[in-house]
């Protein structure tokens, strides 16, 4: 009997052993709503209206967005625009109407950056009539060479490709095709929103030589383009200044750093690695976005965005390692796949990221969503939506 007693009192003691050690591990699970997230270019925001998805933004106190100033993105395309016309020199009227004509590659039209962008343009060239849909223009006026002349939006295009996927490359040739064939020499200046579309452009085997044309992103064809004196200009979002944020977020978050840290250190102070990438970013407490600033780039500056150019403020970190989930809307945007996704593989190694990326087909939100799995084996995420407004899809997902 005493044997027995003796007995299950030994079992009894294992047991609460047993189920104290369970609720330790417990304790150290860090469940999925609680993990960090990071949206990046794809603001969460309504794809009419562009106001923020702060339902997105305050998933948890862990959630930021990392992007670029698309406001003043688009000033800075207007203003680089405007400033060429009024250095001009060689004859840009071409049918001598006394009207600039130009025609207009939109994108995304429900995307923040696209819109930046339209209104951005048609406010420098003075055609901004209040709205950023495609064919909503007035006349403006543009000094050009010193003389005034007046402006005329000709068209302007969503540029959706045939899968449906935005800011199409070849859907922009196909319309510059159409448009030199049924415009003519009333086309005197091309604007895209983006790189991928302008050098689309530039493919049209009827492209009016020599009629000058804008892009955006500083992609590293679109700046060879410029030396080689095909494309005008374009503006660069500092994607290395942006891939290194929103990986430097998930890294000071998952560090345990909480408050301004967060979005401060290894951005514009040393972190405890001492990495600090060179670039200022700027903090918008509001929508809890950090964001990179834009600087024109043309003729006189395209060496200095010459592809390579890394940032020397980051070195290998000997922080712990971290696993992170990536989506990619689209999988062949020319501005992803050809400058962001490249600084990612950079600068993740660098911060001692395990980042797995799983892309999409940039029309169903079903194509990242659903390879958006086996979300307890990752430390943090970092989401690019197919559609700005799909934000509660993601968190959804991590509820559990
Ligand atoms: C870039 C575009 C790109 C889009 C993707 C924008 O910021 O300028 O080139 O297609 O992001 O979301």
């Amino acid at each position: 009997m005493k044997k027995m007693v003796i007995t299950m009192l030994i079992i009894a003691v294992a047991c609460v052993g047993l189920f104290a050690q369970a609720e330790v591990e417990t304790a150290n699970v860090v469940l999925n709503k609680d993990k960090p997230l990071v949206f990046f270019n794809r603001q969460p925001s309504d794809p009419v209206s562009g106001s923020i998805d702060m339902e997105s933004m305050n998933w948890n106190s862990k959630t930021y967005y990392v992007g670029f100033d698309a406001a003043g993105g688009g000033a800075v395309q207007g203003k680089l625009i405007v400033d060429y016309l009024a250095n001009c020199t060689a004859a840009l009227d071409r049918n001598g109407d006394g009207t600039i004509g130009y025609v207009l590659c939109i994108g995304d039209v429900g995307h923040n950056d696209s819109k930046a962008r339209t209104e951005g343009i048609r406010k420098a060239l003075g055609t901004w009539n209040g709205s950023t849909d495609p064919g909503v223009s007035k006349v403006g006026a543009v000094n050009v060479g010193g003389k005034t002349y007046k402006v005329v939006e000709l068209e302007g295009k969503a540029m959706t490709g045939t899968d449906g996927s935005t800011w199409n490359a070849n859907a922009a040739t196909e319309a510059m095709g159409g448009w030199a064939t049924k415009l003519g020499n009333q086309i005197d200046l091309v604007v895209s929103n983006n790189d991928g579309m302008a050098m689309g452009c530039l493919q049209a085997s009827n492209y009016p030589a020599g009629v000058p044309i804008f892009g955006y992103d500083a992609n590293a064809d679109a700046i060879e383009a410029i030396g080689a004196g095909k494309l005008s200009g374009t503006v660069s979002q500092n994607v290395d200044a942006q891939a290194t944020a929103t990986l430097q977020v998930l890294r000071n978050l998952l560090d345990g750093l909480t408050g301004a840290d967060v979005y401060k250190k290894g951005i514009s102070e040393a972190d405890a690695y001492g990495n600090k990438i060179t670039p200022p970013m700027e903090y918008r407490a509001e929508t809890k976005a950090l964001l990179a600033q834009n600087s024109g780039v043309n003729a006189d500056n395209w060496k200095e965005y010459t592809a390579g150019t890394r940032d020397a403020g980051i070195k290998q970190s000997t922080a712990p390692k971290k696993k992170v989930l990536l989506t990619i809307y689209n999988a062949s945007d020319n501005f992803l796949s050809s400058s962001y996704l490249p600084a990612l593989y950079y600068y993740a190694p660098l911060l001692n990221i395990d980042l797995i990326v799983v892309q999409g087909d940039g029309q169903n939100e079903s194509s990242c969503i659903d390879k958006f799995t086996n979300l307890n084996s990752f430390d943090g995420y970092a989401i690019n939506m197919v559609k700005t407004n799909s934000g509660r899809d993601y968190t959804d997902k991590l509820k559990y």
